[in-house]
This record gives C-alpha cells, sequence and structure tokens, in this order.
C-alpha cells in the first residue's frame, strides 16, 4: 500500500555530513521524495513534535538537541514507506542496531541517532503536517 511518512535527519546527521547518505539510501531502496527542506526547529514545534515523550526523563536534551542546529526534513513515499523507512533507520539505539541500517553504520549514542522517521500511520499524518503545508508536498 502507497504511504507517506515524515522523515528527518538531525542535527548531529547535518553537522556530520551525512544528509546525503541518507538521501541516497531512501532513493536506492525506491521510496520517492516529494517533499524536501532544511529547517532550524522552533522550541515549539520539537515539543509538538516529540510530545509522546513530554514525561521521560530524556525530553528536556531531546528538545535541546533537536534545536541544536539545521535538520533536513522530507515526507517520503512509497509502498509501506511507513515500516521500510523504519527499517532502514534501524533500532533507537544505534549499539543495537545491525550494521546495514542508518544508525548501525553511523551512530553509537542513543540520543545522536542521526535520523528521524514516524513510527505508525497515525505519527506519519501527525509530523507531516507539523512540518510541511500541503502545497509544500509534490505530487508526481
Ligand atoms: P525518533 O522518534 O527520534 O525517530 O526515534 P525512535 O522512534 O527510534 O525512538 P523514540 O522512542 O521515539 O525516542 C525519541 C528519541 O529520544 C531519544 N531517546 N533517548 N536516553 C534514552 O533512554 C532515550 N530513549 C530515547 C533518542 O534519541 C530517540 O531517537
Ligand atoms: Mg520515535
Amino acid at each position: 500500500m502507497t504511504e507517506r511518512t515524515f522523515v528527518m535527519v538531525k542535527p548531529d546527521g547535518v553537522r556530520r555530513g551525512l544528509v546525503g547518505e541518507v538521501i541516497k539510501r531512501i532513493e536506492q531502496k525506491g521510496l520517492k521524495i516529494v517533499a524536501m527542506k532544511m529547517v532550524r526547529l522552533s522550541e515549539e514545534t520539537a515539543k509538538e513534535h516529540y510530545a509522546e515523550h513530554v514525561n521521560k526523563p530524556f525530553f528536556p536534551s531531546l528538545v535541546e538537541f533537536i534545536t541544536s542546529g539545521p535538520v533536513v526534513s522530507m515526507v517520503v513515499e512509497g509502498n509501506s514507506a511507513i515500516e521500510v523507512m523504519r527499517r532502514l533507520c534501524g533500532a533507537t539505539n544505534p549499539i543495537e542496531s545491525p550494521p546495514g541500517t542508518i544508525r548501525g553504520d553511523f551512530g553509537l549514542d542513543i540520543g545522536e541517532n542521526i535520523v528521524h522517521a514516524s513510527d505508525s500511520p497515525h505519527s506519519a499524518e501527525k509530523e507531516i503536517s507539523i512540518h510541511f503545508s500541503n502545497e509544500e508536498i509534490i505530487d508526481y
């Protein structure tokens, strides 16, 4: 089933020059990028994006990190795009994420794991609407 998901190269990924690497993996898998922009998230947008974690002990450092520099935000479309993007990213903790995944190949720190992808159809819809307007998403 064709789906859309929200993907973001996090500030550590941008700082380390991994934007191209992430885009390459999305494209070579056969998924289609239908919206993309570089932005610095406001504290308000960051808190909205990670609202499910508001009561977790790591929430303040998560918001500080995700607003610490520019991110590259995307809407990615394709067959089972939500699950496929989660598989391309790998496990939350890069130490447990196998080689071949983005986090497994490039990360060591759970707090700086390079990339975000929506975890469900509900999250995808919510996150796309937080980060993009309808006019920014291209049908092609
Ligand atoms: P994300 O939302 O960023 O794509 O990551 P995820 O679904 O794999 O993991 P999630 O549970 O949504 O957690 C969001 C981000 O919070 C940080 N985290 N730190 N210290 C900890 O125990 C801990 N747990 C999560 C991670 O940076 C994770 O990506
Ligand atoms: Mg998550």
